[in-house]
């Protein structure tokens, strides 16, 4: 298969919640491609921010795919309530999952597109083995928890050699790449082999506002 289209995933995650359903519409203006909710549960992180009750706001504020990132234990007891709440893509952590291919099962089985998911610090062998169960895959480029750490270039080859592996096993997967993406480090990774590439602070926390931070990741992604 060829390159994949560049496809860009906002996260609420540093959005301004006072006014959420503005601050996408604007995203959704602007040619964001999918909005990328961060969900944590105070265990698997520390942090702890939004559940399917905010996911089902998301869903009624805009028509774009909506994203889900499970940062939880048990995701399995949790899947069939953000499903309802309208999630398109659910994807869990590798390192909370004790059968991942029935959770990823599941997860198709729900409606919505399976993704799958590890920390900076766990390798690409722990994913490989479920890789044909999977619509998406994900490479962590910060430790979950936060918006606005600093990108770590060490997780390129873990890029590309998940790549590798998708083409072998699920062609048409998508590659998502999460954490301290900006106009600087997003060339280097869509190089690597990613096509979705998720962005907090640097289209919320943009100077200029979102239609600007917008507009200069889909320049990074142009080349
Ligand atoms: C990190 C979250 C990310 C985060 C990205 O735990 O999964 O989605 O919001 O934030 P930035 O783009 O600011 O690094
Ligand atoms: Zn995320």
């Amino acid at each position: 298969m060829g390159p994949k289209p560049c496809r860009l995933a906002p996260s609420i995650l540093s959005a301004d919640f006072t006014r959420l359903g503005a601050q996408i519409a604007e995203c959704e203006a602007a040619g964001a491609d999918w909005i990328h909710v961060d969900v944590m549960d105070g265990h698997f992180v520390p942090n702890l921010t939004m559940g399917p009750f905010i996911v089902e706001a998301c869903r009624r504020s805009t028509r774009l795919p909506l994203d889900v990132h499970l940062m939880v234990e048990r995701p399995e007891g949790l899947l069939e309530a953000f499903a309802r709440a309208g999630a398109s893509i659910l994807t869990v952590h590798i390192e909370t999952c004790l059968q991942p291919g029935e959770t990823l099962r599941c997860i198709r089985a729900l409606g919505c597109r399976a993704g799958l998911t590890l920390n900076p610090s766990t390798p690409v062998e722990a994913v490989a083995p479920f890789l044909s169960f999977v619509d998406l895959a994900l490479v962590m480029t910060v430790q979950p928890g936060y918006s606005s750490q600093a990108f770590m270039p060490e997780m390129l080859p873990k890029i590309a050699g998940l790549r590798a592996l998708l083409d072998e096993q699920a062609p048409g997967a998508d590659l998502e790449v999460d954490g301290g993406l900006s106009r600087a480090t997003l060339p280097g990774v869509r190089e690597a082999g990613a096509n979705v590439f998720v962005a907090a602070s640097s289209v919320f926390k943009h100077p200029a506002g979102i239609g600007a931070g917008l507009a200069a990741l889909k320049e990074a992604c142009a080349g």
